[in-house]
């Protein structure tokens, strides 16, 4: 099984700034390069909640947690962070909450999660295969419009319309769309023609849309982010790693408190709004990974760091 090269590790670490005695939540275990980091400079009496929704990453925290009692393991989606948290007891008493946005290199590596073309495999893209329908079972029903609004809002994909439509002659034909090859290669032929001669794959805004609609990922960071303030202790920090554009803007709006803002995003199909409490204050411009870092990790290219703390 592939490994996961935590992004941005120094900068993280720093910025949650471990102490001794301190109460940490990882909403994203994956396989704990983040929160194996702090682990290494808190002491005996600190404590650690590690979440994640994919078996694989509890299967890995529970065997972490075998060996420091320090760590419980939740699979549940972050979203319910709120109540994982006040049934450990430690509502208002946080010390940092991390979230790494996205997924994790295994689940891209491994054909048979169906989350890249790269590899033929199922085409699935749930993060947690035992919740909610594949991403085949989405496109086998979802009706032409819903297909182009998840591709245009999701992927920003601007051969939308075309890619969705070619979706569904495609069902019509009788063969439901069932492997990454074949949803890649459909889409290729859609979108012949756009976007000239680039290096990125042109099914690379397709998967990325449908990844994030299947799991829910953007009404999942705002219930996580509507959650958030009142977990933390004051002075307590949220520390994000985004890696897109819509993720990085909910929380850059949520952080700043801007309520003008979060009316950007009322067209979205996302249950609810943020709703910046002011409970925030953002404690340092967002950052991006030094250039040896992406050079060593592609995967750090798009990553934004952003940090902000409790109001004490
Ligand atoms: C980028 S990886 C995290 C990697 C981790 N920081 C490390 O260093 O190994 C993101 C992880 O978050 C998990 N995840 C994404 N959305 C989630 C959600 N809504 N609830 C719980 N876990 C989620 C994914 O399953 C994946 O394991």
């Amino acid at each position: 099984m592939s490994n996961h090269v935590p992004v941005m590790l120094e900068e993280v670490v720093a910025a949650v700034a471990p102490r001794a005695q301190g109460r940490y939540v990882d909403c994203t275990f994956g396989r704990g390069g983040h929160l194996r980091a702090v682990l290494d400079r808190i002491g005996p009496s600190g404590r650690a909640l590690a979440i994640d929704r994919d078996p694989q990453a509890v299967a890995a925290a529970r065997e972490l947690a075998r060996s420091d009692p320090r760590v419980s393991v939740h699979h549940v989606r972050f979203g319910e962070v709120g109540a994982c948290v006040r049934a450990a007891g430690l509502a208002g008493g946080v010390d940092a909450v991390m979230m790494d946005l996205g997924v994790s290199s295994p689940q891209l590596d491994q054909p048979d999660r169906g989350f890249s073309f790269l590899n033929d495999g199922p085409l699935d893209m749930r993060m947690d295969p035992g919740a909610g329908a594949s991403a085949a079972e989405w496109l086998a029903s979802a009706p032409e419009r819903e297909i182009e609004r998840v591709l245009r809002e999701f992927g920003e994909e601007r051969a939308a319309r075309r890619i969705a439509r070619a979706i569904v002659a495609e069902r019509r034909r009788g063969a439901p769309i069932a492997s990454t090859r074949r949803l890649a290669a459909i889409v290729a032929g859609a979108a012949r023609g756009r976007g000239g001669r680039t290096r990125v794959h042109p099914a690379t805004r397709t998967f990325q849309a449908i990844r994030v609609h299947v799991n829910e990922e953007l009404a999942e960071l705002e219930r996580a982010l509507a959650a958030i303030p009142e977990l933390l202790a004051p002075g307590g920090r949220l520390v994000v790693l985004a890696f897109h554009s819509l993720e990085d803007r909910m929380v850059k709006r949520f952080m700043r408190g801007d309520d003008s803002a979060c009316a950007r995003l009322r067209h979205l199909p996302i249950a609810g709004r943020v709703r910046p409490t002011g409970a925030m204050t953002p404690l340092m411009p967002a950052r991006r990974a030094h250039q040896r870092e992406i050079a060593a990790n592609p995967r750090a290219r798009s990553a934004v760091l952003r940090v902000a703390e409790r109001r004490r």
